[in-house]
């Protein structure tokens, strides 16, 4: 999607389609009051009807609408005005773009800003709606041959304003940055176990470094890990035929001397469970068990598109969990490259293993902020569900930094308790540490055990099972939580 700004009146603009909102209880905004008059009042006439509905992301779309030059005019409804806030305004913003992209219009003009949240700038209503259109304006299409009748992505979206500024321009550039980014992630997700592959990671990463500016790649093999001692992430990997990776994307947008922000991100490509076999049903959802990986490599593309003043490493931690011969077994001890051992209890904890090396590794930038991101614990869906990441992090500053950011670009996380006390839940006689902590706060032993590799880093771990796609739906990835990820950088910019 390619987003253009534009200063026409909204009423006299030629376009696709025409998108503007209504609330359910308030008087027409400027812009569908003018829209009205240019149609001779019907527009208000149609929502007394009734035919317009105006309850929160209801959508209507009215063809050849007389009096404009627009081919069509989408209504989105906002629901009551006192009970709007950012992320229903989103949600409204969504449903106009899922209409356009299923009706396959292929270009549209919003002024859904012009009727946003009124606490907020202009600049964060557009930035807003862009992001939400560019969201609902997704279509696999890798492994499927198209039908006349699927949904298409808008080529064009024009965003109408009634002044021109670079502050605008800024707004529409980060917002198709990030589109940018999460589409990236999301297509990640989304393609099969078969072809994403820890080296097929690697690839993309080395596309997207070759792509932009200041950007550079490398990948560490099986030999350069054994090499490291990275034996928890080897341990891992035994049991595939596909050989894992370490990846490392750098972006350098400011001194060189100036302290990196460090991702990390969970890349299993496929999750069977190892030994400790996962049941046969919905194993398939398992290939989405990289999107921590997705969402990082997709937060450094949209770092990379906005050339932020920042310095910015991606570490994927990319392996497959297989059963095997070769395969690591519970009960095997193993040092992990910090040197601490894991009595490996459960093989299908197996992110853990892979995080825990990956975070070791990430010491040598000396990272400003060292931040995980994982579909670490089936245990996250179950206190969370799907609209919240789960964060854990033993420093209140940065916590707030990112909860700051997942409530402004509205890619949301909620804060868990990773205290000391759930720490002796790891405890073993035969190794440092054991891999699982039992059935209580499964999401937070995860937690534990990643802070014991992070002792002395400003560090945060964000626990994305629930969030990064919705269990059992075909709904497929979502790109989260790469908008919270790039508002974080971006906030640190300033
Ligand atoms: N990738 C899974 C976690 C997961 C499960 C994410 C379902 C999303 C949906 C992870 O590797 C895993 O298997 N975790 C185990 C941990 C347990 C063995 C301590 C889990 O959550 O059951
Ligand atoms: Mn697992
Ligand atoms: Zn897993």
């Amino acid at each position: 999607m390619q987003t253009i700004i534009n200063t026409n009146n909204a009423h006299e603009t030629e376009t696709t389609c025409l998108i503007a909102s209504v609330y359910a209880d308030q008087k027409l905004d400027d812009t569908a009051a003018n829209i009205d008059a240019a149609m001779g009042g019907s527009l208000q006439k149609m929502i007394t009807t009734g035919d317009i509905r105006t309850s929160l992301g209801k959508t209507t779309l009215i063809h050849q609408p007389h009096g404009l030059k627009a081919e069509r005019l989408l209504i989105v409804g906002l629901g009551k005005a006192d009970e709007m806030d950012a992320a229903k305004f989103n949600q409204a913003c969504h449903a106009a773009g899922k209409v356009i992209c299923e009706q396959a219009l292929g270009s549209a003009s919003s002024c859904l800003h012009h009727n946003g949240i009124s606490t907020q700038s202009i600049e964060w209503n557009v930035r807003q709606s862009v992001i939400a259109i560019g969201h609902a304006n997704y279509v696999y299409t890798a492994t499927k041959k198209p039908k006349p009748e699927d949904p298409k992505v808008i080529g064009t979206l024009e965003v109408l304003v009634t002044a021109q500024s670079n502050e605008i321009k800024r707004a529409v550039a980060h917002a198709q940055a990030i589109v940018t980014g999460y589409t990236r992630a999301r297509e990640l997700g989304n393609l099969p176990p078969n072809i994403c592959t820890p080296v097929y990671l690697a690839k993309q990463g080395q596309e997207i470094a070759d792509k932009y500016a200041n950007c550079s790649y490398e990948a560490l093999n099986t030999e350069q890990m054994q090499a490291l001692g990275m034996n928890a992430l080897l341990g891992v990997a035994r049991g595939s035929r596909n050989p894992p990776r370490l990846i490392i994307l750098r972006y350098m947008g400011a001194d060189k001397d100036q302290p990196p922000v460090v991702l990390v991100g969970k890349g299993i490509t496929f999750d069977t469970g190892g030994i400790s076999l996962k049941p046969g049903a919905n194993m398939d959802q398992m290939k989405y068990d990289m999107c921590g990986a997705a969402g990082v490599i997709g937060t450094f593309e949209a770092c990379a598109e906005m050339q932020l003043a920042i310095n910015l490493v991606v570490l994927v931690a990319a392996a497959e969990n297989m059963p095997d011969g070769d395969a690591y077994r519970p009960g095997d001890v193993i040092e992990s490259m910090d040197g601490q051992t894991i009595e490996v209890l459960n093989t299908d904890a197996e992110g853990r293993m892979v995080l825990c090396d990956a975070l070791t590794y990430a010491k040598r930038f000396e990272p400003a902020a060292l931040i995980d991101i994982a579909t670490l614990t089936g245990a996250c869906v179950i206190a969370l569900g799907h609209h919240a990441s789960g964060l854990m992090s033993k420093s209140d500053e940065l916590a707030d930094e990112l909860l700051d950011a997942g409530q402004e670009i509205i890619d949301r996380a909620w804060r868990m308790p990773i205290w000391d006390e759930y720490q002796s839940q790891l405890d073993t006689p035969f190794a440092d540490m054991q891999n699982i902590g039992g059935m209580p706060a499964g999401s937070l032993t995860a937690g534990c055990f990643l802070s014991r590799f992070t002792k002395d880093q400003n560090w945060a771990h964000l626990d994305i099972a629930g969030s990064a796609w919705k269990w059992g739906t075909q709904e497929g990835a979502t790109g989260r939580p790469v908008a919270l990820l790039s508002q974080f950088l971006i906030n640190r910019c300033k």
